[in-house]
């Protein structure tokens, strides 16, 4: 038996003006997003932006349903759109804000574990990391260099 450490790292951003420009857009796109998102059972609103290598960015924010199980999360519709609009494009980023109408998210908020599953099936075809950034409403940010670094141990189409 042996026991194995797995580590990740992530940069931590005071404010979003201390981030590089580019991220700052890709971030306030995610913010625009958040603002049109369809949440009006949980009232907590997220909005995802996905910086594509064209330099094109493709947003989304979540999508509920009465049949509560029928919702999306905004990094699903996100990718996905960009995915079916853009097959096989290189993902570069994915940008993530949330809010609440009940209380102020000062907390960064980050992939669910299905977000994390589906996006980390975009970065292993494309074989080139996607950053993930993510924030609440307010605070800090957090920036990952890839899916696979938050998401050890991952199941992926070699096992079938
Ligand atoms: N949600 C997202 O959009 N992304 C996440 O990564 C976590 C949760 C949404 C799903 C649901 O509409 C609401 O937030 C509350 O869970």
């Amino acid at each position: 038996m042996k026991k194995i450490d797995i580590a990740t790292s992530a940069l931590i951003f005071d404010e979003l003006s201390q981030m590089p420009e580019s991220d700052q857009t890709l971030m306030n796109a995610a913010i625009e997003a958040r603002a049109k998102a369809y949440a009006p059972y949980s009232n907590f609103q997220v909005g995802a932006a996905i910086l594509l290598e064209t330099g094109e960015i493709v947003s989304g924010n979540n999508q509920e349903n009465a049949a509560y199980p029928s919702g999306m999360c905004a990094e699903r519709v996100a990718i996905w759109k960009a995915g079916s609009t853009y097959p096989n494009m290189v993902v570069k980023k994915i940008a993530i804000s949330a809010a609440s109408n009940t209380s102020t998210v000062d907390k960064p908020v980050g992939p669910c574990g299905a977000c994390r599953q589906t996006l980390s099936e975009y970065e292993i075809n494309q074989k080139q990391p996607i950053e993930v950034l993510f924030m609440g409403e307010v605070g800090k940010i957090v920036k990952t260099e890839s899916l696979l670094s938050l998401l050890p141990f991952s199941f992926d189409s070699s096992y079938l």
